[in-house]
């Protein structure tokens, strides 16, 4: 059983995700949807809708296939093209969740305990009803990596510790059935890897929040973006200098700026002396990049056959990778044949 042959490619695998749970923003456009566009050229790119892990918390019939179609969509419109990157269903590869159930499995509870975004999450949820697909999901966020061989997930920092416990994982099977999975490593920007909320610069950017206030989406008016920058929470100080430590709503100002021009946020500090300016300059540098990403996200749309045939042609070649992984993980544990 040990000792299975790994025929990997040479040319990098990328796979990463997004959870089809209300409009994309932000914070997932410059930590993660921004670098799998500037990705899929140079590598094999596999990037999937996961309506799965968005059961962990959805329970409103007849609203995630609609959010499913919106999200592909934009996927498309920040830049993905599906003639190069595979974008796919989660759940139209039910590879993922049978090896998640073998992830399972593989982890422990002592280790899922560990993930903040399952303590973050159930501490927002007090009251409320606390699935226990909320404390697995790292496992399944395993199985959708594992799956593809994945060298490389582009994300934003939050998912950092995700990508670790994917890599302690895959390491402890190895040990245990031999070399079956590729131990990915995860890639953030440069700038943009944690955008911060406007209104509260020490949480990071998120649809969960209580306002929306400090929260921009992709599909906002720009009137509306303007808005969310003017009022931006900074710090009774007016200098304007990049120190997350103690400026953060400044610096993330700065950070955002960074993302959205590709410069370093130390140097776009020296060309402000006011709040007022930077947060003006922000918000134009940032409805630059979302204006034509709207144009093509209203086009889209208008056409939802086209979505769904381009998310069934994603499906398939998903699944030809997939179910060839989940046979060799069978394989290396000794399974019974079918
Ligand atoms: P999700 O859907 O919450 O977010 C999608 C991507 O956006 C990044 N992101 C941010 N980056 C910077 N600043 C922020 N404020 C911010 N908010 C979100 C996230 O890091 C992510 O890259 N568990 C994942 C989905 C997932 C996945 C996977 C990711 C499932 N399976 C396999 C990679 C590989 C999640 O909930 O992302």
């Amino acid at each position: 059983m040990a000792g299975i042959a790994l025929a990997f490619t040479a040319v990098t695998r990328v796979l990463s995700c997004i959870q089809p749970t209300g409009e994309v923003h932000l914070g997932n456009y410059l930590g993660a949807l921004r670098n799998w566009v500037i990705g899929q050229s140079a590598a094999d790119a596999f990037h999937g809708i996961v309506d799965l892990h968005a059961l962990t918390v959805t329970d409103t019939p007849g609203v995630i296939g609609n959010e499913t179609l919106k999200l592909a969509a934009m996927l498309f419109a920040v830049g993905l093209d599906p003639e190069v990157a595979t974008v796919f269903v989660q759940s139209h590869v039910p590879e993922h969740a049978q090896l998640g159930w073998v992830m399972e499995c593989t982890v422990s509870y002592g280790e899922l305990s560990r993930m903040t975004q399952f303590k973050d999450k159930t501490a927002k949820r007090e009251g409320h009803f606390i699935s226990a697909g909320l404390f697995t999901y790292p496992a399944l966020q395993a199985a959708d990596i594992l799956l593809y061989d994945a060298n490389e997930v582009p994300v934003g920092d939050d998912q950092r510790q995700h990508i670790e416990i994917t890599r302690d994982i895959a390491l402890r099977f190895n040990h245990r059935f031999g070399e079956t999975f590729v131990v990915p490593t995860a890639v953030t920007p440069p700038a943009g890897a944690r955008v911060m909320d406007l209104q509260d610069p020490t949480s990071k950017m998120s649809k969960s929040a209580d306002s929306d206030a400090g929260c921009v989406y992709l599909t906002d008016a720009p009137e509306v973006i303007s808005k969310k920058f003017k009022r931006a929470v900074t710090d009774s100080e007016t200098e304007v200098r990049y120190d997350p430590e103690t400026k953060p709503g400044v610096s993330n100002l700065l950070d955002i700026l960074a993302g959205a021009t590709g410069q370093a946020p130390a140097g776009l500090a020296e060309r402000y002396t006011r709040y007022g300016d930077l947060k003006v300059a922000t918000a134009e540098a940032v409805i630059d990049v979302i204006r034509p990403i709207q144009d093509r996200y209203n086009d889209l749309l208008t056409d939802q056959a086209e979505l769904t045939r381009l998310l069934r042609i994603g499906a398939d070649k998903a699944r030809h990778v997939a179910s060839a992984t989940l046979q060799r993980t069978y394989d290396a544990i000794g399974m019974l044949p079918a």
